[in-house]
């Protein structure tokens, strides 16, 4: 799939700003600060109806306004026009102006494969980091992942208050609890299953991958939890041994909201054994076995963003990563030095650059 046209209404530091992308690469220079970042950004937010930069949902408002709106028509078997409206008092999506009434049925429309600096740290990260990579994947694949994900956090923030409850009041019925916790494995069983699915998807994948970027053999990512290959009754009386634990901390300790994913090289914890270069080969093996993912089971390639790679990887690594993609690709780049370019790549791509927060086409000069 491919963004054709752009048109953005105060996000961030562009008040109004409308552009027409090629479908296949886009490279966007400027100095630091200019807004790069946030130009794609706006993409990301028209896909995902969220940032990938912080957990304010407002700061992408441009300063002094009320809200923000980001238009854009998509290409894929058929053109069709999207829109998230966010504002103070909360976000709007249509579909050719037709108003969606649930964001999840939204999500999985557009879909967007994003590098950003600071993934290259998701290894070294905490869990919740990897959880959050694993989930924003699936829910653009699986609307329903997004639906399972949400009565997850519900009932079991439902769980906690209610350990709080009866932990407080002794006479409050335990018969509550034992349906919460039914819910919760429920659930948890579905979120385990569709997780483990899209691991052994990337499997299939990465170490391919890996190999070629690397030339080393044997990436392997393996999906902790602690759900797995447990039956429901085997997780109904692991909570029950948990009860008493669990109630004297007021928190549901055990369950899918713990998972972790882990990065093996030849047997090795990359978390732990792993240098700085290796974790994010492996990152990026993890994101370049997605676009295929995307590509198996959408039927169309996923929009890729590679946003400031220059800063973490040098310029021959990225020119190598770009010639392993497919040319049906559409792909975002975001730089401050059009020489980090390959020439080839620049010959076929639309420049935009971006200076005192107006976004002009340059014309490629050899
Ligand atoms: N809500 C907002 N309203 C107005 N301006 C904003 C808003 N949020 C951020 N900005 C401005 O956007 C600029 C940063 O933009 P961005 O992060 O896109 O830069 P960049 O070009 O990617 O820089 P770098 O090369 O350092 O990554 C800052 O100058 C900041 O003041
Ligand atoms: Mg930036």
């Amino acid at each position: 799939m491919q963004i054709l046209d752009l048109k953005l209404t105060n996000f961030r530091n562009y008040s109004n700003l409308k552009l027409n992308f090629l479908k296949s690469t886009n490279i966007i220079i400027g100095n630091n600060g200019v807004g790069k970042t946030n130009l794609i950004e706006s993409i990301y937010v028209l896909g995902l109806t969220k940032s990938f930069r912080g957990s304010n949902e407002q700061i992408i408002i441009k300063k002094d306004e009320i809200s923000t709106k980001i238009e854009g028509t998509i290409l894929t078997k058929s053109k069709n026009n999207y829109q998230v409206v966010i504002s103070n008092v909360g976000k709007k999506v249509k579909v050719n102006n037709k108003k969606q009434e649930k964001l999840s049925d939204y999500i999985s429309n557009i879909n967007i494969i994003l590098f950003n600096p600071d993934d290259l740290k998701i290894i070294k990260n905490s869990p919740s980091y990897r959880r959050k990579l694993l989930d924003i994947e699936i829910s653009q694949l699986n609307n329903t992942y997004l639906k399972l994900l949400n009565s997850y956090n519900k009932v079991l923030k439902q769980r906690n208050s209610y350990l709080k409850t009866l932990y407080l009041n002794s006479f409050s019925s335990k018969e509550y609890l034992n349906i919460l916790t039914e819910q919760l494995v429920d659930l948890g069983i579905k979120i385990n299953k569709e997780r483990d699915k899209f691991i052994k998807k990337i499997n299939e994948k990465i170490s391919t991958i890996y190999e070629k970027i690397t030339k080393i053999k044997g990436l392997v990512v393996e999906y902790d939890s602690s759900y797995n290959n447990l039956t429901k009754d085997e997780l109904l009386k692991k909570y029950n041994s948990l009860y008493e634990k669990d109630l004297s901390l007021g928190i549901t300790q055990f369950g899918i909201h713990h998972d972790d994913l882990i990065f093996l090289l030849n047997e090795d914890n990359l978390k732990d054994y792993g240098s700085e270069g290796q974790q994010k080969n492996a990152i990026i093996s993890f994101k370049l076995s997605e676009i295929e993912i995307f590509k198996d089971i959408k039927g169309e390639y996923p929009i890729l963003i590679l946003d400031d790679l220059n800063s973490s990887l040098d310029d021959s690594k990225i020119n190598n990563i770009i010639k392993l993609l497919n040319k049906d690709i559409q792909i975002f780049i975001t730089t401050t030095n059009i020489k980090n370019i390959n020439k080839k790549i620049l010959k076929n791509s639309k420049i935009f650059k971006i200076t005192d927060n107006e976004v002009e086409e340059e014309i490629y000069e050899k």
